[in-house]
């Protein structure tokens, strides 16, 4: 390969920077010239927004401080790209932009929907006897791709959830019965709730955990939740509940519409999902006349780097650096995965797979790992996902502040 060109897409993690990383580095290695990056992902691609990572990257000093920065360094999109039929000028763009460039492969880093870019770029290229490679690197908070074991970003995000909700714990737990405090945590996640499940490693030797854990795989019921909460409220002073930003109610209604069900919807048709947590401590204020608290953990899950996984920077680190030696052996139209070796002491290796069979297609929690009657995880999910947080990465700090690296 000459010169590669790498992207961005989708929601950020704290640790996409590392396959950016990653990437970089391997193509080094193998003395590919120029390692571009996509400035907003496809979309800017597409206006020739590109910019040349060695510009950024050869200092040393630069490449540990790009792992340790959350956000899309080279900046994210939301971009669809359409069918080819009546769009051909799209691709045209695209494809001649690569051809400018001297570029032989485009890699992308994102979850289900960028996933999409690399099946509809890699088709086209087939279809259209076009010899550039098309690779997939695998990132989502929301852990929700299938076939690789993991996304990286994953980790670090259940990492900050499972100590921010030890913290709360803590809190909430600071006074006796004249101040009972209901909190429910609202945690980011669409329709799987991997990262809602992440609530329940809070518990451990010194923290008794959450009190229950909704997460979207089940169908919400208001009244038994509405109970709940007052049979507990019979026994503790500190009430903590983590709910999915996606739970919905049996009619399929997202619980956070029940207060407002003017929604944004993305290029992927998805809704923006946000105020359950506060819709539901309104609910519980009301009913049962409780102090509550809600809090939406939003951003703050995805770009606490500061608490990342060093387990998860790694492996993010490692699939940029797999997506580079599977194009150089020629592969294209594929994602790279993870895979889990063994179950006793945690370790992964990657792999590579057809993304006709990743591409918009959600991984769920598998419904025998939820107890159901309690509102908890099984030892099946904390077994999974204990080892996905183990490790940091301290910041370089500078005059108090983690340093970031950031563009220009
Ligand atoms: O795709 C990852 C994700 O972080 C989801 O968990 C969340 O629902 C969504 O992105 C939020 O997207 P945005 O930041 O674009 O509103």
């Amino acid at each position: 390969m000459k010169n590669i060109v790498i992207g961005q897409s989708g929601g950020p993690t704290a640790v996409i920077n590392s396959s950016v990383a990653g990437a970089y580095k391997r193509a080094k290695e193998l003395g590919i010239k120029k390692v571009y990056g996509m400035v907003h992902g496809i979309e800017g691609f597409i206006n020739d927004n590109i910019i040349d990572l060695d510009e950024y990257l050869k200092k040393k000093e630069n490449y540990e401080l790009l792992k340790r920065t959350p956000s899309a360094f080279l900046g994210s999109c939301r971009y669809k790209l359409p069918i080819v039929k009546g769009n051909e000028e799209v691709y045209e763009k695209i494809f001649s932009n690569l051809e400018k460039h001297n570029i032989d492969a485009l890699f992308y880093i994102g979850g289900n929907d960028s996933m999409d870019t690399i099946k509809m770029l890699s088709d086209y290229a087939k279809e259209h006897n076009r010899k550039e490679l098309f690779v997939g690197i695998p990132k989502t908070i929301d852990n929700d791709l299938p076939i690789t074991d993991h996304c990286p970003g994953y980790g670090s995000a259940a990492k900050y959830i499972a100590t921010s909700i030890k913290e709360i714990i803590r809190d909430n737990s600071s006074f006796d019965k004249t101040r009972q405090t209901v909190c429910i945590v609202e945690i980011m996640g669409r329709h799987a709730g991997w990262l809602t499940a992440a609530a329940a490693l809070a518990k451990d030797d010194n923290c008794e955990g959450v009190d229950a854990i909704y997460l979207p795989e089940v169908d919400f019921d208001l009244d038994k939740f509405i109970k709940n909460i007052k049979s507990l409220a019979k026994k503790k002073s500190s009430i903590v509940i983590a709910v999915s930003e996606g739970i919905k109610t049996k009619d399929g209604k997202f619980v956070c519409e029940l207060a407002d069900s003017n929604r944004k919807v993305d290029a992927f048709g998805h809704k923006q999902l946000s105020g359950c947590a506060s819709t539901l401590a309104n609910i519980v204020a009301k009913e049962t006349g409780m102090k509550t608290r809600a809090i939406e953990f939003s951003t703050l899950q995805r770009a606490a780097t500061h608490l990342a996984s060093l387990t998860d920077i790694n492996e993010a680190e490692m699939v940029g650096m797999k997506a580079i030696d599977a194009a150089n052996d020629g592969k294209t139209g594929m994602m790279v995965t993870i895979e889990r070796k063994t179950t006793k002491s945690y370790k992964s290796a990657t792999n590579v797979y057809d993304i006709h069979n990743i591409a918009n297609i959600e991984k769920k929690v598998p419904l025998e790992w939820i107890d159901k009657k309690n509102n908890q995880m099984k030892d099946e999910f904390i077994a999974y996902a204990k080892p996905l947080i183990q490790g940091e990465l301290i910041p370089i700090f500078k005059d108090g502040l983690p340093q970031h690296l950031v563009r220009k």
